[in-house]
């Protein structure tokens, strides 16, 4: 038997799925769909959000992602994966959730507010994208989630959803809506490649799951590490060292990091050596991912269906939360 509570992430499919998704949140949800009820959604509609003009790519990317999601090992017997723009109670509840938040505190978002920097929207920010953290309140709450296991970069997500509960509950004296917890993994923002800022498809420093072999390769031996190590002989630097970052989450033999570490540090290591090890790890890792990822990709019809399966089975719920909306906010006419 599962517990009770209600799990629920998502993605937007603006790209395949990379390493800081695996270790961010999809190890998690591959742990939690065995004790909880667990819906992941493809966030389509928040892709469009800043790809207003991309339609062919977001809905490329649905299929890229619900593959990766089935290659890692998301179980659809466990887990209910659906299309976001096909609950379109979603729509409708983030239209009465606006109501309840202010232009300014959407302009405080932090994460909001990184990623309109990061996309140089200037003066041009897009309304709907402006507006999404409130979407994501409506598709947690949609299916009454009250867990989120995400990176920390979502923190301020979950946190807005959760002033929009209270708020929701206390306007309306309801007690429809749970407050959410966010589940942060240990690693939660994985650096890039370039050793800079967190890896995204969009600052083009990603390693995906679905890499083949030699681009996996390529891109480990294209790897930041220490600047100031340029002899082998020269002792090397191993904090804000990507090589040994990416080693820390992914290599479980810790004792044989750690001598690499010690080995480093003396000098006498090369990056070639220490790069080469860390694709051998990655590649353990990934090889049995990308071989179920390509199997998988053979048959997409199939794919599309357990999606719409999925999105069935959360449409009945979503129906019936906001019928309980609905009563709160004295529209439910008959
Ligand atoms: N904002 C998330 C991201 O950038 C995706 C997302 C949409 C999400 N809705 C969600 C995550 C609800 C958790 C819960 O990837």
């Amino acid at each position: 038997m599962k517990k009770q509570d209600v799990v629920l992430t998502g993605d937007r499919p603006t790209g395949p799925l990379h390493l800081g998704h695996y270790v961010g949140s999809l190890l998690n949800r591959i742990k939690l769909q065995d004790v909880y009820k667990q819906y992941v959604m493809i966030a389509d509609v928040q892709a469009l959000t800043d790809n207003a003009a991309n339609p062919q790519k977001v809905r490329d990317n649905v299929l890229e992602v619900a593959l990766d999601y089935l290659a890692v090992g998301i179980d659809p017997q466990k887990t209910t994966v659906f299309i976001q723009s096909m609950i379109p109670e979603i729509a409708e509840l983030t239209v009465f959730y606006l109501n309840l938040v202010t232009v300014n505190r959407l302009k405080r978002n932090p994460t909001v507010k990184t990623e309109i920097q990061q996309k140089g929207f200037g003066e041009s920010i897009p309304a709907g994208f402006f507006v999404y953290p409130v979407s994501q309140a409506a598709d947690i709450t949609i299916v009454k989630a009250n867990l989120v296991p995400v990176g920390n970069d979502q923190l301020p997500m979950i946190e807005q959803t959760n002033e929009i509960v209270r708020t929701f509950n206390r306007t309306y004296s309801t007690d429809v809506f749970c407050e959410a917890k966010a589940l942060i993994p240990k690693v939660s923002r994985l650096v890039g490649l370039d050793g800079q800022a967190k890896m995204s498809k969009s600052l083009n420093n990603a390693i995906f799951l679905g890499d083949d072999v030699d681009t996996l390769k390529k891109r480990v031996m294209s790897m930041y590490t220490d600047p100031g190590h340029i002899r082998v002989e020269d002792p090397g630097k191993v904090e804000g060292n990507a090589v040994f970052t990416y080693l820390d989450a992914f290599d479980p033999d810790v004792v044989k990091v750690q001598e690499l570490k010690d080995h480093y540090q003396a000098g006498g290591l090369g990056d070639v050596k220490i790069k080469k090890y860390l694709f051998e790890v990655l590649n353990a890792m990934l090889e049995p991912i990308r071989k179920r990822r390509l199997e998988l990709g053979q048959d997409k019809a199939e794919v599309m269906r357990m999606l719409l399966a999925g999105t069935e089975k959360t449409r009945e719920v979503a129906q019936q939360t906001m019928r309980h909306v609905k009563q709160a906010l004295k529209l439910d006419y008959q």
